[in-house]
């Protein structure tokens, strides 16, 4: 990665408070799987389970993110100290197999960063198990009338049998490392079926998507787009947009599809055109200018797949999407992070949905990406997706 000295300079320090932050709170919160902060301490979605909807809990669809984080400090830094919390969090999660329902198309999400990593790192085969557990049931969720794997089932009063969302763009390298590691093509040829159906269903002219797609199950045609967690219908949700963005890239890493690199690329225009002066990120481009709510869970995805699309560029390209990128990552850390004891999290500002009840709080997967952008630029990732 081509960066100057002041760059270099500044990415130095951050991973040194990354060492340092982790090492505590690694040991503090050895047993949990967290997913926010309580009063700085970080809760424990293994166990707790806030809206006691079977899909929350220990199927709760960030699972994955804390194991994750275990193994990029454990190639970061070799501790083995990171790969046993991993892997206790990988063993906690064997519970949402053996109950089945409450599972939804975030098992990339869970057995990605968990399960695959593990097994790709160590050859551990009760690890490849799981993945290979996860990703049939993934693959089990594919509509073959609309091209799309089915994202969430029944919700309260909601027929969901044709939903599908841009997140899942990001549970798809499950299935390309499915194909990978058994030869089969079906997961491969399922995977990008979606991605394929994402391209012309979600992602419009200017380069923004639809978090939410609804498809007619048993003809396949699009009967409606909803807001989802973002403002409203048309509207641009940026963890969407960095959902897109950094999928449609992991699409082109696993499969040299060209259309998928310009997808992303076409979505990382416009996510750039869209960068405020400051840096900061809102829960969604097209919100009212009033309340001013962020989300820099979406900052830190979308900085991923800058730096990734930087890599396969030409040099006159590159950088646009890895200046955009140290941009989104320097305020991050120094505006939007806590870097003391008083909390567990490094980031401080996230926010799950525009109409979530509380906003501008610690979420695990803003730290898992920060962290994975970081090591990106450092040269060091582990490529866990
Ligand atoms: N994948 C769900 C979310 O980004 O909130």
């Amino acid at each position: 990665m081509m960066l100057n000295e002041t760059d270099k300079l500044w990415l130095s320090e951050v991973i040194e408070k990354i060492k340092e932050k982790m090492d505590w709170v690694s040991d503090k919160s050895r047993n949990k799987i967290p997913y926010t902060t309580i009063d700085g301490d970080y809760d424990d979605r293994s166990i707790d389970n806030p809206s006691g909807n079977v899909a929350d809990g220990i199927n709760w669809w960030t699972n994955g993110f804390w194991g994750g984080m275990m193994w990029l400090m454990h190639h970061e830094t070799g501790n083995n100290k990171y790969k046993e919390i991993a892997q206790i969090s990988e063993e906690k999660l064997d519970q949402c197999f053996a109950d089945y329902y409450g599972l939804h198309h975030d098992v990339g999400f869970m057995w990605l960063p968990t399960s695959v990593t593990n097994y790709k790192v160590t050859k551990n085969l009760e690890s490849r198990k799981r993945g290979m557990h996860a990703a049939n049931l993934l693959a089990g969720r594919f509509n073959l009338a609309g091209g799309f794997i089915r994202a969430w089932d029944d919700l309260p009063n909601t027929d969901t049998r044709g939903w599908a969302i841009i997140d899942c763009m990001f549970n798809i390298p499950l299935l390309y490392w499915a194909s990978e590691e058994t030869g089969d093509p079906r997961f491969k040829q399922i995977a990008m079926r979606h991605a394929d159906t994402a391209m012309s269903a979600f992602v419009r002219t200017d380069g923004s998507v639809n978090h939410i797609v609804e498809f007619d199950p048993f003809n396949g045609d699009v009967v409606k787009t909803y807001g989802g967690q973002g403002y409203e219908e048309g509207s641009s949700w940026t963890r969407g947009q960095s959902w897109g963005l950094y999928g449609f890239m992991m699409s082109y890493i696993h499969t040299g599809e060209v259309a998928y690199l310009n997808t992303a690329k076409s979505i990382a225009h416009y996510f750039i055109a869209n960068i405020a002066e400051s840096g900061i990120i809102p829960v969604d481009f097209r919100q009212p200018n009033e309340p001013k709510l962020e989300d820099d869970t979406a900052a830190a995805i979308a900085a991923c797949g800058l730096i990734e699309i930087s890599k396969v560029v030409g040099a006159h390209e590159k950088d646009v999407y890895l200046n955009a990128a140290i941009k989104l990552l320097r305020t991050l850390d120094q505006s939007r992070s806590d870097w003391s004891r008083n909390s567990d999290a490094i980031l401080q500002y996230g926010s799950a949905a525009y109409y979530a009840d509380s906003h501008h709080l610690p979420i695990i997967y803003g730290d898992y990406y920060f962290m994975e952008a970081v090591f990106k630029l450092k040269g060091n990732d582990l490529y866990i997706w």
